[in-house]
């Protein structure tokens, strides 16, 4: 069954919690939607695992684009998200449209993410009365690294912990019809989620979200660089891929491979005819 805005929204009311994951190119991206994912995330964060770059930062609308429209060709089922890349739409409400629907005509992308809280209000407003719809995502907002002096638990004080359950009342109210909550305690998350109507999807939240998401690469062990308090391995893909790998390396070395099952044929009077 296809998973559209709707069903993610129903899914609250019937207490059916959504999984997402995220992917960057179509190979994965239809493994996770044959594996019956509800939403496939295009994050930003392919700026880090993908591409190596130290934050998400640096990534453009084009790279977005790009990896957007395969995720795309490879989710039948799966919701796809795409993500607002840094710049993409906090400098006006008309660069947030503009390039929302650029994601979608482009990306074809069912929906897509942007980061933050009052700030991003008339952004939302305007992105939803072009009839795209918003995910929201407040907590830690790794585009705001450089704000918050790292990549930081949020909430932890009472007047932040007030501050994100406004936040996330007013992102509701401005028509966003899902909430990322990301690195935020696990009880202040759930009480956020009792008190709205839209699904929260939890990163480093706790189990009282109304669904999770994880970075593929850290739930398969794909990334090395760190992996984060929150992300669980699942399977350890990245060892399976260095075995892999050594084992392709041996066997080319001693001329084991490519054995016969792996070869063309042609009949030897033909070859024997070049000269
Ligand atoms: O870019 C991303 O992958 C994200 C998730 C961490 C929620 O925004």
């Amino acid at each position: 069954m296809k998973n559209t805005v709707v069903t993610f929204k129903k899914a609250k009311a019937d207490n059916m919690k959504q999984s997402m994951i995220t992917a960057y190119d179509y190979s994965f991206a239809k493994i996770f939607d044959e594996a019956g994912v509800n939403a496939i995330l295009v994050g930003d964060s392919v700026g880090m695992v993908c591409l190596g770059y130290e934050d998400t930062l640096p990534v453009t609308m084009e790279d977005m684009i790009h990896h957007t429209a395969a995720v795309a060709r490879g989710a039948k089922n799966a919701l796809v998200v795409a993500d607002m890349p840094f710049m993409s739409y906090q400098t006006s409400v008309y660069d947030a449209v503009k390039n929302a629907g650029r994601l979608i005509k482009e990306g074809r992308a069912q929906c897509v993410k942007l980061e933050g809280g009052m700030e991003v209000i008339p952004q939302i407003k305007a992105i939803v009365d072009a009839s795209i719809p918003v995910m929201a995502h407040l907590g830690l907002t790794p585009q705001s690294v450089n704000a918050f002096g790292g990549f930081k638990v949020q909430g932890k004080s009472s007047t932040a912990a007030q501050k994100l359950m406004d936040e996330a009342r007013a992102v509701e109210a401005a028509g966003a019809f899902a909430l990322v909550l990301e690195c935020v305690p696990a009880k202040l998350a759930k009480k956020v989620s009792q008190n709205i109507g839209i699904p929260t999807i939890g990163i480093g939240a706790g189990n009282g979200c109304d669904g999770q998401v994880l970075v593929y690469q850290d739930m398969l062990g794909l990334f090395s660089d760190f992996t984060p308090k929150f992300a669980k391995k699942f399977a350890d893909v990245g060892l399976m891929v260095r075995d892999a790998v050594g084992q392709y390396i041996t066997e080319v070395s001693d001329g084991t491979f490519p054995s016969a099952e792996h070869e063309f044929k042609v009949d030897d009077d033909i070859v024997d005819t070049v000269k």
